[in-house]
């Protein structure tokens, strides 16, 4: 029984180095997602709500029902879609946006990789109040 309070110290002790790694990843995910963003889908889309923006603006988008930016002139095909911006419909979305939804004036978009589908979600959720994983994924 002399192995066990060595197993527990140790156990004490990675979980601080986990938590720490987990966070680490995290901010790389976020940083990459950044970069995607900037190179996939700024043009359009302003990540905060004070910035002009061709598309509508995406800071909170997470859990947002689609169409629903006040002010913003979206087709009738997103507007009346009934749609919340789960994670899982922002993959489809990021996926084959015409082909998810035929009508939408956004240009095609067909990023399948979900690595790169996970970063951008990431940035996404990092410029949203709510927590993508209450959601759904
Ligand atoms: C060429 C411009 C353009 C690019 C690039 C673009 N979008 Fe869009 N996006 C739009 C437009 C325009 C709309 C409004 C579509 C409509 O009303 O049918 C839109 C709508 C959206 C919506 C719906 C938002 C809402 O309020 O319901 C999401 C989510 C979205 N885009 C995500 C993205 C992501 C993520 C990227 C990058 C991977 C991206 N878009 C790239 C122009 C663009």
């Amino acid at each position: 029984m002399k192995f066990v309070p060595f197993a527990l110290g140790a156990l004490f002790l990675a979980t601080p180095c986990l938590a720490e790694s987990e966070a680490t990843f995290e901010k790389i995910k976020i940083d990459a997602g950044a970069a995607l963003y900037d190179a996939e889908c700024r043009r359009c889309h302003a990540s905060d709500t004070a910035h002009d923006s061709y598309g509508p603006p995406l800071e909170n988008v997470i859990g947002r029902g689609a169409g629903t930016y006040p002010d913003y002139d979206y087709s009738i095909a997103l507007e009346a879609s009934g749609i919340v911006w789960t994670p899982a419909a922002l993959r489809a979305w990021m996926e084959d946006n015409s082909g998810f939804m035929p009508g939408t004036k956004m240009r095609h978009v067909g990023i399948e990789d979900r690595t790169v589908q996970d970063f951008i979600l990431a940035y996404l959720a990092s410029i949203s109040d709510r927590d993508p994983s209450k959601i759904s994924e």
